[in-house]
């Protein structure tokens, strides 16, 4: 395969467990981010966090298509689940990405974006396919491997992986009012999280293959904040490294 894979998360704790898999790593910055390039089971890879939101999400994506030549990206964190089903330890592998704060009504329709005739914007159905069936491997083997008193803090007992709708915005979403809202306003959604729909947008111009997978951290409602450091630490950033490495060792 052609050029190298990115690697990326919004946030410390998700990514740190994924760089610890690339012996080889070297740093390398640009517009004030380190980019991490190496090898991870024989494929190139440069890893990178993106920082929160989709400003800052737009311009890793750029930079990393621009100047590090990635020929695909994979996005691993959290979100807030949105779907009745989607709990607290589950995983959701976005098939579609929708900006959520997106609304020049009434000159478009809300959440379309201005001059794509759009709102949706889709993931890689090949890499997207690989990830949800390593994505569904991984949940059924890593809860036991962290152990009771983990399962049963964050009640881990019996994650499933979803597959759909994933809505980005420039909002943690942490109050019951904000995420009925939304539910309201997107029923398809499953999840919300700040990033993957302004990675959907920069891979989608550029035509590179994109794929995101997410841990639902908190329920996107008024205890959304509660042991969420707790769950980076211990849960979501296991997950990223265990479903990054089955990702590149298939
Ligand atoms: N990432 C994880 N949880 C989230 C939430 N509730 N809102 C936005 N992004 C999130």
């Amino acid at each position: 395969m052609a050029g190298p894979t990115a690697l990326v998360s919004a946030l410390h704790e998700e990514l740190a467990a994924v760089l610890g898999l690339m012996p080889d790593e070297q740093q390398q910055m640009s517009g004030g981010r380190t980019f991490w390039r190496g090898h991870l089971h024989g494929h190139d890879v440069v890893g990178v966090l993106s920082g929160i939101g989709k400003v800052a999400a737009a311009t890793t994506a750029t930079a990393l298509i621009e100047r590090f030549g990635v020929q695909r990206i994979v996005f691993t964190g959290v979100a807030g689940g949105l779907a009745p089903g989607v709990r607290v330890g589950d995983v959701v592998v976005a098939r579609q990405f929708l900006q959520h704060d997106m609304d020049a009504s009434p000159i478009f329709p809300r959440h379309e974006v201005p001059g794509y005739g759009r709102a949706t914007f889709d993931a890689d159905a090949t890499l997207t396919a690989h990830l949800t069936q390593v994505s569904d491997k991984v949940l059924r083997e890593l809860p036991a491997a962290l152990g009771n008193e983990v399962v049963h803090a964050f009640g881990l007992q019996s994650p499933r992986c979803h597959q759909g709708l994933l809505v980005s915005g420039d909002r943690f979403v942490s109050t019951t009012a904000e995420s009925a809202a939304l539910r309201a306003a997107l029923p398809e959604a499953l999840a919300v999280e700040m990033e993957g729909a302004a990675f959907a947008q920069v891979c989608h111009d550029y035509g590179i293959p994109l794929a995101v997978v997410r841990t639902i951290s908190d329920r996107a409602d008024d205890a959304a904040h509660v042991d969420f450091p707790r769950f980076l630490r211990e849960v979501a950033s296991r997950y990223s490294a265990a479903i990054v490495e089955a990702l590149l060792r298939g």
